[in-house]
């Protein structure tokens, strides 16, 4: 079949006529950036084969604009419990609306691509379920979803570059390249994104349009707007010889038009330590004081939101470019094309062919070696590298997101988390650190100079509390993921809420329960059951599952009379099936009910969206 001469025949001929532009379209939904990155290598190699594409995330594209489409990838994760990333999920609700016609999308050839992890029980649940149903509604697959997995020692290009191959197959059957137009080889770069013109004068002070604060705006805070809100304290709240640093920051929110609930969660954008964009900027020859700004080489690129124009380097380093991530293979692609360098070239090319991924595996991914890092490995490349690739080269920044930790109705300027700052040991000689932990646990309040600032914005989590005043909570929230029951509990007892049970699971009593003082405190006003669960002062291990099965009683009573909701939150390891596992037990020992029933009791709660859970890796 041959695709339309352009995505709308305005004068009804024929769509499948003969083809001018071919266009493709890669729609990603993604939730760590890795389908995202697998949809940019796909307009990539579009791009390579002369064929038009674009690349956006399924929730900022018409949807009502599908219909015309010829040509679509899907690239989706599924995040959490089956869940389609966040944005995508105005699309996920559209296209499953049942009064779509079964023949909405009959011209569109299709391809699915999922990403997802073998150690759920729904993996790639997104991709598998629209693939269905794009079949249903009518459109035609080019062929079967691709189902990549995190947990494959290669990680999804496993999957995904056979598929990828197959792909282009059919896709240059469908439309062949513009006659004369060869190929762009592997080893060319493709023109970048970006030009970076660099200013000569340097412009009036402060026209390095800053981001600034919003008090007093009515538009709620967004990923393209924050909020710098305020930090007010930054508490380390585990003790001195505790392994793991844990700290309560709480941000001051008045003036700004942020609104939150219990369960909802707060992106956070965090910036790069001065140290590694110093390193990054040596290693570049880069001038962090250099203004540039920023020109889009493409008609249907937009530059980033985030960044003012014009830019400094320090700025667009700081805190727009990933350059403390682990590279992926797509980074090492285009260092080769632009490596100058023989030796460091080839090494270069090998990390970024089939062959050399187990060697890049090793390299990189095992050790969790840093963009940073590599340019350092590979001086003359970094030397090199045009100012112009910097945004082709290096991913973005993502925020990351926090369970809330406060309430509104509580505290109405304030919001807190519960932050664990990630640091582990890998081989290498620095300590691993998590870019987002670390940075808020290195921003100091107290310091005396200038409000330090944090942006941020928020968005509904994955849990809801019951809205009938009467319905009792069971919370499980082991270590931080007592994070979102505080915040419901302290919501619940402002609405005078009482029938609050808190499971809390730590360590020991004295070095990592938080709150414990106002736990306390409502529970003697009555407004809260807590069952704790200090997993190292005895010698066996005692978890929250353990507690549960020794509150079943109470348990089956909440939830089989008297309709309560159940919530567990926390660290995604084993703990989620673990505790799952207490209550199929609970619902035979207390309910009487054999082991099947016990476990589709559970299911039914879940279902019902009586059993809810937000989990982290
Ligand atoms: P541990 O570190 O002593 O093993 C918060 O991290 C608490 O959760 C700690 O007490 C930790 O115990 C405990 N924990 C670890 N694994 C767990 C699991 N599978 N289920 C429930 N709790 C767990």
């Amino acid at each position: 079949r041959e695709l339309p001469a352009s995505p709308q025949s305005p004068n009804g001929s024929p769509r499948r006529a003969a083809m001018v532009v071919p266009q493709l379209l890669v729609l990603f939904g993604s939730q760590t950036g890795t389908a995202q990155d697998v949809s940019e290598r796909l307009g990539r190699e579009a791009r390579r084969r002369r064929l038009g594409c674009r690349v956006q995330a399924l929730d900022s594209y018409p949807v009502a604009n599908l219909i015309h489409e010829p040509l679509v990838i899907f690239v989706c994760a599924t995040a959490g419990q089956g869940d389609p990333p966040d944005n995508m999920k105005n699309f996920w609700r559209f296209i499953f609306r049942k009064n779509l016609p079964s023949t909405a999308l009959c011209q569109m050839d299709f391809a699915v691509l999922g990403l997802g992890d073998s150690s759920y029980a729904k993996f790639n649940f997104v991709a598998k379920k629209l693939h269905r149903r794009l079949l249903q509604l009518g459109g035609s697959a080019l062929l079967p979803a691709c189902l990549g997995d995190d947990q494959h020692e290669l990680g999804p290009d496993a999957a995904v570059d056979p598929w990828l191959r197959d792909l282009w197959g059919k896709v240059l059957g469908l439309c062949p390249p513009p006659p004369g137009l060869a190929e762009i080889p592997p080893g060319v770069p493709l023109p970048s994104k970006f030009s970076l013109l660099f200013l000569h004068e340097v412009p009036s002070a402060g026209s390095e349009g800053q981001q600034v604060a919003h008090p007093g705006s009515r538009e709620p805070p967004s990923e393209s707007q924050p909020f710098l809100a305020p930090m007010i304290s930054n508490q380390r709240v585990t003790g001195p010889s505790h392994f793991q640093d844990v700290r309560l920051i709480e941000f001051d929110i008045s003036g700004s038009a942020l609104s939150f609930a219990a369960g909802d969660v707060v992106l956070i954008q965090p910036s790069n330590s001065a140290a590694h964009v110093q390193q990054f900027c040596q290693a570049l020859g880069l001038d962090p004081e250099q203004l540039f700004t920023l020109q889009p080489r493409e008609p249907d690129v937009l530059p980033p939101t985030r960044l003012p124009q014009p830019c400094s380097v320090r700025h667009l380093v700081s805190q727009y470019l990933d350059i403390a991530s682990v590279p992926r293979r797509s980074f090492f692609e285009l260092l080769a094309c632009l490596s100058l360098h023989e030796l460091e070239r080839e090494k270069l090319l090998e990390f970024s062919s089939a062959q050399g991924q187990e060697e890049l595996f090793e390299y990189c991914n095992r050790p969790r070696r840093t963009i940073v890092e590599v340019l350092c490995d590979f001086p003359y490349t970094a030397a090199a590298i045009p100012p112009d690739y910097l945004l082709d080269l290096i991913p973005a920044i993502r925020p990351r997101a926090f369970s809330i930790a406060s309430s509104m109705l509580a505290h109405p300027s304030r919001l807190q988390i519960l932050v664990a700052v990630v640091q582990f040991q890998t081989r290498l000689k620095e300590p691993r650190r998590g870019l987002c932990s670390s940075w808020l646990a290195s921003l100091d309040p107290d310091s005396g100079q200038a409000p330090v600032r944090v942006p941020l914005w928020v968005r509904p989590g994955g849990l809801a509390f019951p809205e009938m005043p009467d319905v009792p909570v069971i919370m499980v929230g082991p270590g931080t993921g007592v994070a979102p029951f505080r915040a419901a509990i302290q919501e619940r007892v402002a609405q005078d809420r009482t029938r609050n049970v808190l499971f809390f699971g730590c360590r020991w009593r004295d070095q990592d329960f938080y709150w414990e003082a106002e736990w306390q405190e409502l529970e003697k006003r009555g407004c809260l059951t807590l069952v704790p669960a200090f997993s190292r002062e005895q010698e066996q291990k005692v978890y929250v599952q353990h507690r549960l099965r020794e509150r079943g009683p109470l348990v089956w009573e909440l939830l089989d009379r008297q309709g309560a909701h159940f919530y567990l939150a926390g660290n995604a390891k084993s703990m989620p099936a673990d505790v799952s596992e207490a209550l199929v037990s609970i619902f035979q020992e207390q309910g009487g009910l054999c082991s099947s029933d016990a476990a589709a009791y559970l299911a039914r709660l879940q279902r019902t969206r009586r059993f809810q859970t937000e989990t982290w890796a």
